[in-house]
């Protein structure tokens, strides 16, 4: 399976100019799955919950048509981040497409910083989306630091963790390594680069989008501020085996009633 990311430089609000950004990053690739960064189209430092409703979309708008086209072109299936409407509540959510079909959406259960302001809390379950011959989780950004999500998913039966994102602390990416290794699963965290100063906010973004495998192995660092696109070929039936010797399963070691 040949999985990977594509790692833009969203300018706030210009959806059509990030689109074409994306579009330039994914020409000649061709993947099993690949991975867009957190709010890849419509930038991240709202400055009030209603500029987050006025550029958020319901699944089916001017973003879901651009992934299906995407999709369509590279193959793959897309996992991206976008600002989701429904009804009065904003998500930060992330939407997979393969082709026309809407595969799912996750919407983030740990906001970070003042998304509480601008986006309603995820209150879907986590859930793992069979297809292709992958099994495929999704989580965003700041989830990371919360390892029950990925334990989560990877007790769902996940292979692989599309993980979009907008990262500003130096620290998810060595963070990926324990948290693969921990689960035996496979991770995509595709993170933005760029600079986004609106309102009171100042946030550089650190780029470096990363491939990493069950086994803690980085198989692929993206720039940490240029625009970047990696793939890389994995088998992905290496997340299904949790042992680390002949004695230890990590699933199947846990103990259960030690823990809260
Ligand atoms: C983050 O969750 N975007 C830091």
């Amino acid at each position: 399976m040949v999985i990977g990311y594509l790692q833009n430089s969203p300018h706030f609000g210009q959806k059509i100019e990030n689109f074409a950004q994306i579009q330039l990053l994914a020409k000649g690739i061709n993947a099993n799955l690949l991975v867009l960064p957190e709010l890849f189209a419509t930038g991240y430092a709202f400055t009030s919950r209603e500029e987050a409703a006025d550029l958020a979309e319901i699944s089916g708008g001017e973003t879901t048509a651009f992934l299906s086209k995407l999709s369509a072109e590279t193959g793959a299936v897309i996992v991206a981040g976008f600002a989701e409407k429904d009804g009065n509540q904003v998500f930060n959510s992330s939407i997979m497409i393969y082709g026309d079909s809407v595969i799912g959406i996750y919407r983030k259960i740990h906001l970070f910083n003042k998304e509480k302001i601008w986006f309603d809390p995820g209150n879907k379950p986590l859930e793992v989306h069979q297809i292709n011959g992958m099994k495929i989780g999704m989580m965003i950004c700041f989830d990371w630091l919360f390892p029950e999500v990925m334990r989560t998913l990877t007790l769902k039966g996940a292979q692989i963790i599309a993980h979009p994102a907008n990262l500003v602390m130096p620290y998810c990416q060595s963070a990926m390594i324990t948290r693969c290794l921990e689960n035996r699963v496979f991770a995509v965290t595709a993170n933005r680069i760029g600079r986004d100063i609106r309102g009171e906010d100042d946030f550089t973004f650190t780029g470096q989008s990363q491939i990493t495998a069950f086994n803690g192995n980085i198989l692929s660092s993206g720039h940490a501020s240029k625009a970047d696109s990696s793939t890389t070929d994995i088998d992905v039936h290496q997340a299904d085996n949790k042992m680390i010797n002949p004695f230890n399963d990590l699933i199947n070691d846990r103990r259960e009633n030690f823990y809260f």
